[in-house]
């Protein structure tokens, strides 16, 4: 068979001289910069943005090439990874080369089995509760909440305790862990908007970057040692789990660096995400009260006051479809990158080898060719029967193919759990002035908070 050959033409975008004005623009407002040059260019983009070149993608036939169909020509030593390496260490979010996230994926796989999954909500259940007990105060109080902070202690909670057995309290704010988290995540986004001083060079705003992870790697590696040294039992977490799983064709254990990079690729991946979601999910519901109606009304029905199980969660169709929704309208993943190992063709372009391939979970949500009206709020269009035909490429809030999300099915029972608990318990309204701004960080923020004020049900 003779393969057709590639390409010879490179996809349009921006003169590599502009790069500087790209890069500032591109700095100051990624997403309306990355629309425009869709809008202008096409599907496929060469954006040449300083020590990052991109090639920008939005077709999702493309993006599926990438993920899934071609998956093994595509691989994570792109640029921004390189940028969070800190972090993430050589965690399974970042870890390169086919068959080292092969054997490590298999590694982890097992904790996010449905059965760990149905333990961990009983984790998620109880902080629910805490927080809600403590709204209840506030409700009484006329006291409004911040959404974001909220979500955002909670999540962390469920996953500090989950992943390496830590409680860092129903507040969220007093305990060092959460605190350092904090100051960490502030550094590391302005590291992110503008890249340029190395973190080794040691500013005062990178100083408090290593101090602040340093803090918190003390806690993984203590909790290592006390799991080590049979100080603590076994509490059900992902730590105590890695600990003692071996690689199914060497035998071989992790060392305590592997398990902190795991541990840390974990939080990060899965704490200010699931938060993120639900920030958005509350305030679109106080923006479309048919919605939130509706959805009240599938709870009162299958649930009534109790709280849902594993089992329940296929029942609650129109929780999920709207939780999809927000998921399309604002992923919390709002950028993704691989690095082309080989020469490739996309949307008819040639890609060579060593080119950073971008895409927008956000700008592809909204390929109007895929999507009619993109910035409609319309669960329907994640009903059972029209969602299974939407293109695997043109829904990817937790990615697709080999290297999916392996959290999506613990963030969605967690999010499901939480927004259900919610509902049963309050009404809410309001209290932000629209409209919001959309601000890319880490995660897709608003630009300021979003409170509501509670009323008990
Ligand atoms: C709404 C919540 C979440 C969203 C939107 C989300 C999104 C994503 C996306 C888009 C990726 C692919 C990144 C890439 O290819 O570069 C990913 C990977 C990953 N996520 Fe999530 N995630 C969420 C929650 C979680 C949770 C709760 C955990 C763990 C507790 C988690 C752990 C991971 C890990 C470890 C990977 C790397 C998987 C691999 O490469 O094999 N995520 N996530």
């Amino acid at each position: 068979m003779t393969l057709a050959p590639l390409s010879t033409s490179v996809a349009p975008g921006p003169r590599p001289s502009a790069s500087l004005s790209t890069t500032i623009a591109f700095q100051r407002d990624p997403l309306g910069y990355l629309s425009k040059a869709l809008e202008r260019y096409g599907n496929v983009v060469r954006v040449p943005v300083l020590g990052m070149p991109m090639v920008v993608i939005n077709h999702p036939d493309d993006v599926k090439k990438v993920l899934q169909d071609n998956h093994v020509d595509f691989d994570k030593d792109a640029k921004i990874f390189e940028l969070v390496s800190p972090l993430l260490g050589d965690g399974l979010i970042s870890v390169v080369g086919g068959a080292s996230w092969m054997s490590r994926r298999r590694l982890l796989q097992p904790a996010f089995h449905r059965r760990r999954i149905e333990d961990m909500m009983r984790v998620m259940s109880a902080h629910t509760e805490d927080m809600l007990q403590r709204w209840s105060g506030f409700a009484s109080g006329g006291t409004d909440i911040d959404v974001g902070r909220e979500m955002s202690n909670l999540t962390l909670r469920i996953v500090a305790r989950t992943l390496f057995a830590i409680d860092i309290g129903a507040d969220g704010q007093t305990h060092p862990y959460a605190q350092a988290l904090d100051v960490f995540m502030k550094e590391l986004s302005a590291y992110l908007k503008f890249p340029v001083i190395p973190l080794r060079v040691p500013t005062p705003s990178h100083r408090r970057f290593w101090r602040n992870l340093r803090i918190m790697d003390g806690f993984v590696y203590d909790m290592i040692s006390r799991y080590r040294a049979g100080t603590a039992e076994d509490q059900g977490d992902l730590l105590y789990m890695l600990i003692n799983a071996q690689d199914a064709d060497t035998g071989e254990k992790m060392d305590d660096r592997q398990l902190r990079d795991e541990i840390s690729s974990f939080l990060f991946a899965g704490h200010e995400t699931s938060a993120n979601a639900l920030t958005w999910t509350i305030q679109t519901l106080t923006e479309h009260p048919d919605v939130e109606s509706r959805l009240r009304a599938e709870i009162d029905s299958v649930l009534g006051d109790r709280e849902p199980t594993m089992a329940d969660l296929p029942k609650l169709t129109y929780l999920a479809a709207v939780i999809n929704e927000n998921l399309r309208i604002n992923p919390p993943i709002w950028q993704i990158m691989r690095n082309a190992r080989v020469d490739n063709e996309l949307g008819g372009y040639r890609v060579p080898a060593g080119s950073n391939v971008f895409w927008s979970p956000y700008l592809v949500h909204r390929n109007p060719d895929f999507w009619p009206e993109p910035e409609k709020f319309d669960p329907d269009r994640f009903a059972p029967e029209i969602a299974r035909s939407i293109h695997k490429g043109a829904f990817i809030p937790f990615s697709a193919g080999p290297r999916i999300c392996i959290g999506n099915t613990f963030a969605l029972a967690e999010i499901q759990l939480i927004l259900t608990r919610i509902l049963q318990r309050f009404h809410f309204e309001s209290r932000t002035e629209l409209p919001l701004r959309k601000v890319p960080e880490a995660t897709v923020r608003p630009n300021k908070p979003i409170r509501i004020a509670l009323q008990p049900r």
